[in-house]
């Protein structure tokens, strides 16, 4: 079914290509209309029937965005030509699995339908959201030969969104005025920075609590992280999937490649000679724009920052190894 009879190829305008019409992606087709942050998306499953109902259904709230169309269909053909391509096909974490656990079935996707992609899709910018995101990532990085600026993973991006939502709650303080990450894996063994966080320019670690004690004590600190990595866990137990934030964080990665935007975002890049890492997709703050994934920026980390997130490479690379990558 396509609602716009241009071929994508031929197309002027900036065209966003979402692969799998699961909740994520049809989720993301829909905020990036909303945002404007892609003039045509074209939505691709193997479910013919599902991926054209999510087009119809979003198509026909086209009136209430800004300018824009989408056509959906189960020929993966549609996304010949697009500009930016996001993966979130792959298999759904069920209650009390961890991401990791997808691993193999996912993998085994990327090995089937990247290398069809790229061929229609070689001058695009590729974004994996699929999980687990980072293992995924060095996979597709792997199976297509692109380079780390063109092909890389959502990452951390939503991970840093939770930190903030939650810091900005105990402050009191807008979200966009904290700037905190949390690194490395998207998953378990993921890092908070606490040491170069800040809000509204002040040190995060001096802003000011109750009488002459720091508001961010220990306590708070390992309640926040403890929220940040159990957030996924707790939101599927209640409604089965995650899908608002995570395509919401994989928009805002979208505008920065199609507006040119330069914007910092601790996406999952191919690392090496990070703090001594190497050999491994994971998240650092990275700059973002038409090029892809273009500068990686070495955050001031503590030793115990340091630390955890060599742990944490160690363990996405050993995972990937087990995959024979
Ligand atoms: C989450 C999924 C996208 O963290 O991994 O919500």
């Amino acid at each position: 079914m396509s609602a716009d009879p241009t071929p994508s190829s031929s197309r002027s305008v900036s065209t966003l290509a979402v692969v799998g019409a699961g909740s994520v992606g049809a989720t993301l087709a829909y905020a990036a209309l909303m945002r404007g942050a892609a003039r045509h998306v074209v939505l691709y499953d193997i479910n013919r029937k599902k991926v054209e109902a999510e087009a119809l259904d979003i198509g026909h709230g086209i009136e209430f965005m800004p300018q824009g169309t989408i056509e959906g269909s189960d020929d993966l053909e549609i996304c010949r030509g697009a500009d930016v391509v996001v993966f979130t096909a792959g298999a759904k974490q069920h209650p009390g699995q961890s991401r990791m656990d997808l691993a193999e079935r996912t993998v085994g996707l990327v090995r089937e339908v990247m290398p069809r992609l790229v061929a229609m899709t070689p001058d695009a910018i590729h974004v994996m959201v699929t999980n687990p995101v980072d293992v995924v990532t060095y996979a597709a990085q792997a199976v297509t030969g692109l380079p780390t600026q063109q092909l890389f993973g959502s990452g951390t991006v939503l991970d840093s969104s939770r930190m903030r939502y939650l810091v900005a709650q105990e402050c009191g303080v807008a979200v966009q005025n904290v700037h905190a990450y949390i690194l490395g894996e998207h998953g378990d063994s993921e890092i908070p920075i606490w040491s170069s966080a800040s809000i509204g320019g002040v040190p995060l670690l001096e802003w000011p609590g109750h009488g002459r004690q720091p508001l961010f004590d220990v306590g708070v600190r390992e309640r926040i992280t403890h929220e940040v990595i159990t957030s996924a866990y707790r939101i599927i137990e209640g409604k089965g999937a995650t899908n608002y934030a995570v395509a919401l964080a994989a928009t805002r990665i979208i505008e920065a490649i199609l507006r040119g935007e330069h914007r910092v975002l601790p996406v999952s890049t191919r690392i090496d000679d990070y703090v001594g890492i190497s050999d491994v997709c994971m998240s650092v703050p990275t700059v973002v724009d038409r090029g892809g994934a273009v500068q990686r920026l070495l955050v001031p980390m503590d030793d115990a920052e340091i630390a955890g997130l060599r742990a944490s490479a160690d363990h996405i690379r050993s995972v990937a190894r087990s995959l024979g990558f």
